[in-house]
């Protein structure tokens, strides 16, 4: 049981916790596997989940038992990123997840900080498509961390940018990675999806859907 805690900031996860894009993760990917003939589903791409583009990729060639020297990565990498910078221009505010942006407006009414904590190098210009930029007090994204997720850097760069604790923060996690960063620094994890795949997190809901600030309260009461 997680002693009862005065929830002052929020640090939101990105990708399959505010925005829809794992499909477009998964779009892009499914390019690049299939000119390097790798077999690769929408199943796999779910074990891509949190882990940073090149982690991602990595787990892709390991799926084909391929092995790349370091310059053929990053260009494999520049290519996916481009052909998912193009997907997620067309990005509008029908993408948001059911609930995050009412959810976001109460917090903010209510004086509760508000970042974002995702390992995604392209969280602002999402965040900009779909008109949610200007709501968080704080990004932290891939561009500012040397550590991925399970490392709780990423979460921690957004307490601090709050001014609080990490006792005093939930972090919103939809990827195990996520959820065991979140609990190694010492916050409140709440997953965002199946329960059987976040198992180790504080408490889990399906989605944000109808969430407000009472009810995190319940949770985290
Ligand atoms: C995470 C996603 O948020 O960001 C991963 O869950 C993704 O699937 C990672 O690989 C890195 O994203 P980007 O946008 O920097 O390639
Ligand atoms: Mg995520």
């Amino acid at each position: 049981m997680y002693p009862s805690m005065k929830i002052s900031g929020c640090i939101f996860d990105m990708d399959g916790v505010v925005v829809d894009s794992a499909k477009h993760h998964f779009t892009a990917w499914k390019m690049l596997a299939d000119e390097l003939s790798i077999q690769f589903s929408k199943q796999d791409n779910k074990l891509l989940k949190g882990l940073s583009r090149l982690d991602s990729l990595e787990k892709i060639l390991s799926l084909g038992s391929l092995e790349l020297d370091s310059k053929t990565k990053l260009q494999l990498m520049d290519k996916k990123n481009s052909i998912y910078l193009y997907l997620v221009s067309k990005m509008g505010e029908n993408e948001i997840l059911p609930g995050v942006k009412d959810l976001i407006l109460e917090l903010r009414r209510e004086g509760i900080g508000v970042c974002l904590g995702s390992s995604s190098k392209n969280a602002t210009v999402i965040l900009k498509n779909v008109n949610l930029f200007n709501l968080f007090d704080g990004v932290v994204d891939g561009n500012h961390i040397t550590l991925s997720k399970p490392d709780p850097e990423v979460f921690l760069k957004g307490a601090e940018i709050l001014g609080l604790s990490p006792s005093e923060c939930i972090v919103f996690e939809d990827a195990a990675s996520g959820v065991e960063a979140a609990l190694s620094g010492g916050f409140f994890a709440l997953g965002i999806g199946d329960a059987s795949e976040l198992s180790s997190a504080n408490s889990v809901v399906t989605d944000l859907s109808g969430m407000t600030l009472k009810k995190l309260n319940q949770i985290t009461g």
